[in-house]
């Protein structure tokens, strides 16, 4: 349910996940961001599509406290994050997997997902417990726990990658195109992964894609297009307009 229909039904509006509002975020004198105005509900998938250089990695770090933004505002349900560190941040809930994975590649994937506790409200507790869940979702991992992250194919690290960030139980996850340079087999297990996650915890996904099979698992997307964002709408309804001109198809 949109935050319209919410109103439109005569229920309590509901408070969004997280709500930006006006940002605008620089590199040195380049203007990236240009006054993007977003909105996820609890429970969403929503997706962010446009094409390269356009800055939809930009706006995952500025949301995660990577970058900062120069003017507007980051809520997260309700109370305003844009003061907040980037570990602060991760504690209160937000779940970041960035472009390019980053697993550490001399460490085993155990430690690797042991690091992802680090997000967790009061921090690492000693344990070395990962829980059945995570191995439900990427079975795989649980065959190679002693294995360095670095001998994992690409496939594996993002599973890996995916796996370390809902280790901190986040309730809004970041996921900075997670099919890229993947191959389709392992494209579909990502999806379905995404879309279980989704099911069984309830927590809300900020998606950024290119495979239009994976972008329409998305309730709602919004378009950028130099640094701004150009079109929303439900995912149904993408239109070949769209697809041809935000996504690389
Ligand atoms: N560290 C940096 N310093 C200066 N400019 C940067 C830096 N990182 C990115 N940019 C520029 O900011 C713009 C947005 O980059 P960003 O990585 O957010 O795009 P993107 O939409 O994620 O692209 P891609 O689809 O290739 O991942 C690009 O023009 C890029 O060249
Ligand atoms: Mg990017």
């Amino acid at each position: 349910m949109t935050k319209d229909q919410a109103i439109n039904d005569n229920l309590e509006p509901i408070i969004p996940m997280l709500n930006l509002s006006n940002l605008n975020v620089y590199y040195g004198e380049s203007h990236i961001l240009r006054s993007v105005d977003l909105n996820i509900f609890p429970g969403e998938m929503v997706c962010l599509i446009g094409r390269n250089g356009v800055g939809k990695t930009t706006l995952l770090k500025t949301i995660m406290g990577l970058l900062h933004s120069r003017t507007g505002n980051i809520n997260l349900e309700g109370k305003n994050i844009n003061k907040i560190t980037t570990d602060k941040r991760a504690r209160l809930g937000i779940g970041y997997v960035p472009q390019g994975r980053e697993v550490i590649p001399r460490i085993s994937v155990k430690d690797n997902l042991l690091l992802g506790l680090e997000a967790r409200p009061k921090g690492r507790k000693k344990t070395d417990i990962i829980s059945e869940e995570i191995f439900e979702l990427f079975p795989v991992l649980k065959t190679m726990l002693n294995r360095m992250g670095g001998d994992l194919s690409g496939g594996q690290q993002q599973q890996l990658a995916i796996a370390r960030a809902l280790m901190g139980k986040p309730r809004l996850l970041l996921l900075d195109e997670p099919t890229e340079g993947i191959q389709p087999s392992i494209i579909l297990e990502i999806e379905s992964a995404v879309k279980k996650i989704i099911k069984t915890t309830g927590i809300s996904v900020l998606l950024v894609e290119q495979h239009l099979h994976f972008v329409r698992q998305a309730d709602r997307y919004y378009a950028m297009q130099k640094g701004g964002i150009v079109a929303t709408g439900n995912t149904q309804q993408l239109s070949q307009e769209i697809i041809q001109k935000f996504l690389a198809v």
